[in-house]
């Protein structure tokens, strides 16, 4: 159980230039009161709107970056991007693994590991996506499919870059228009396995600090019940987030929510 409760956005390719500067300036002064002890806030937009977008006077508890990064350490990948050169334009953040890029884009968990050492390694919080697939659900293998990737994708990360770590649990078959319904006590499972298996990886005081962030069709109604689950310490929104005053509402919703009522007899305001 995290102090405080985590939000992040991916606009993916739903807005232009224009179009995303606005949507983040009113995002920004929408959420300027809202205080970092209470929460963190990550958007990650598209690589051309990333310059002007750290111009814009954000407020101290979001965090900006990118959806994608290039984990290859030499310059001969044309058109790709490097974690330096995002951490150069003074991003504070970055996307690897989403499960679009995983199943439609054919990336695999070594390419991801790659992402994630590089941009750790250059000072980027990193927001590791794993997910698992209709069938494997179907299958009965999601917590292996997601231990597996878990594994892979974070080879190399050591006990003192953690901090710098947010695990995203994105089930492919939960996201975007045509999913089916999501479950909250589905996701505390995986939670669960997500813990554990961090706790084998870096130990358990080390494990348990790592923010665990659900997302898959999060929305005004489900997300009350989704921060109920004790084991999920954010929520990460796709469509439901793109407008912003809607995005704030569902914030405010849910601060309100565990300041009421606790999560597991936390109470963060
Ligand atoms: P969704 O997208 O909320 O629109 O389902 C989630 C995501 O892809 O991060």
């Amino acid at each position: 159980m995290q102090n405080k409760l985590y939000f992040c956005t991916n606009t993916k390719m739903a807005k232009g230039l224009y179009e995303s500067l606005t949507y983040l300036e009113t995002l920004c002064s929408l959420a300027a009161d809202l205080s970092t002890d209470l929460l963190e806030l990550a958007v990650m937009l598209p690589y051309p709107v990333l310059y002007p977008a750290r111009k814009l006077d954000l407020p101290d508890t979001m965090l900006l970056g990118a959806q994608n990064v290039c984990g290859e350490a030499d310059y001969t990948f044309t058109g790709e991007i490097p974690a330096f050169l995002l951490s150069e334009l003074g991003m504070d953040c970055v996307m690897a693994g989403h499960s679009e890029r995983r199943h439609k884009l054919g990336e695999t968990d070594t390419e991801i590991n790659k992402k994630v050492l590089s941009a750790l390694s250059s000072g980027l919080t990193v927001f590791l996506s794993i997910s698992e697939t209709a069938e494997e659900k179907k299958a009965n293998i999601s917590d292996e499919t997601l231990r597996i990737q878990l594994k892979r994708c974070l080879a190399g990360v050591s006990h003192t870059q953690t901090s710098h770590l947010r695990i995203l649990y994105e089930p492919s078959w939960a996201i975007g228009k045509n999913s089916s319904a999501v479950q909250p006590v589905y996701v505390e499972k995986r939670h669960q396995t997500i813990r554990n298996c961090l706790c084998e990886c870096f130990g358990k005081k080390v494990g348990s600090s790592i923010p665990l962030i659900y997302g898959g069709s999060v929305n005004a109604d489900n997300a009350l019940s989704l921060i109920d689950q004790p084991h999920i310490d954010g929520l990460g929104l796709g469509r439901s987030a793109w407008d912003a005053e809607n995005f704030n509402q569902i914030i405010r919703q849910v601060l309100q929510h565990v300041n009421y009522f606790g999560r597991s007899g936390s109470n963060l305001l």
